[in-house]
């Protein structure tokens, strides 16, 4: 069994996304004792900027006439691609940054999504067990001050169960900040509530994600 594990933490040594991801790959590495667990780490090693024109210019030329460019960047789509397909379950795990979602997970989605087999027409991937784990500095809940200001969970939801059809399962950590910024120190007994349960759920979710099959109705 494969795990497909990708961050996007621009500090990894203090990251909440990462120590929760942890927590759901544990789970899933427990049950599955002969695992492999393929990753990649966005910020660590980002996806060139030019690479999404390149890789969706290419799919107008036929492959003998591409530039070094243009194939370089199909080669790196393809590499994407291959790495999400051939995984049984895959493990996001990306913070919220200026209130939208983070460069390099959408400079990694915009190239992997040129590939023919998970594009708009393909369906390579509906139906496969994923989860995402977010963090946010603050909190966007109902009823809070910046209430819809969360501009990437919604639409890593959006590309990954409704356009790529993964079977996904959200766990998320609102106000990681308290304890950082002094502004928010009214919340500490609230954020600490809020870690405990957000821990609680990446471990339950990480058990859930290893007995989760994909979803056949979809394939
Ligand atoms: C450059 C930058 C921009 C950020 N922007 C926001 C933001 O718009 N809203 C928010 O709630 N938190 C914001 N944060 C806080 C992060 O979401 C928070 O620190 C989160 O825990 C980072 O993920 P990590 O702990 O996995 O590294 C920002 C953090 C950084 C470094």
């Amino acid at each position: 069994m494969t795990l497909f594990r990708l961050d996007a933490s621009i500090f990894p040594a203090t990251s909440a996304s990462r120590s929760l991801a942890d927590l759901v790959e544990e789970q899933w590495t427990s049950v599955h004792a002969d695992s492999v667990v393929t990753r990649r780490d966005l910020a660590g090693d980002p996806i060139p900027a030019t690479a999404w024109q390149n890789a969706v210019s290419a799919g107008f030329v036929p492959e003998a006439d591409r530039t070094p460019d243009q194939r370089d960047a199909a080669a790196l789509a393809a590499t994407l691609a291959d790495e999400l397909v051939s995984a049984d379950a895959l493990l996001f795990a990306v913070p919220l940054y200026n209130y939208g979602v983070s460069q390099h997970f959408k400079a990694w989605f915009d190239v992997a999504y040129t590939d023919p087999r998970i594009n708009p027409q393909g369906t390579a991937l509906r139906g496969k067990p994923a989860t995402l784990v977010t963090v946010l500095g603050g909190n966007y809940d109902p009823g809070t001050p910046k209430e819809g200001w969360d501009h990437s969970t919604p639409w890593l939801r959006r590309v990954l169960a409704d356009v790529w059809g993964l079977d996904l399962r959200v766990v998320s950590r609102p106000f990681t900040l308290v304890g950082v910024n002094p502004a928010l120190d009214a919340f500490a007994e609230q954020a600490a509530t809020i870690k405990a349960d957000a821990e609680d759920g990446a471990r339950e979710s990480g058990r859930e994600l290893a007995k989760r099959r994909p979803r056949t109705s979809a394939a």
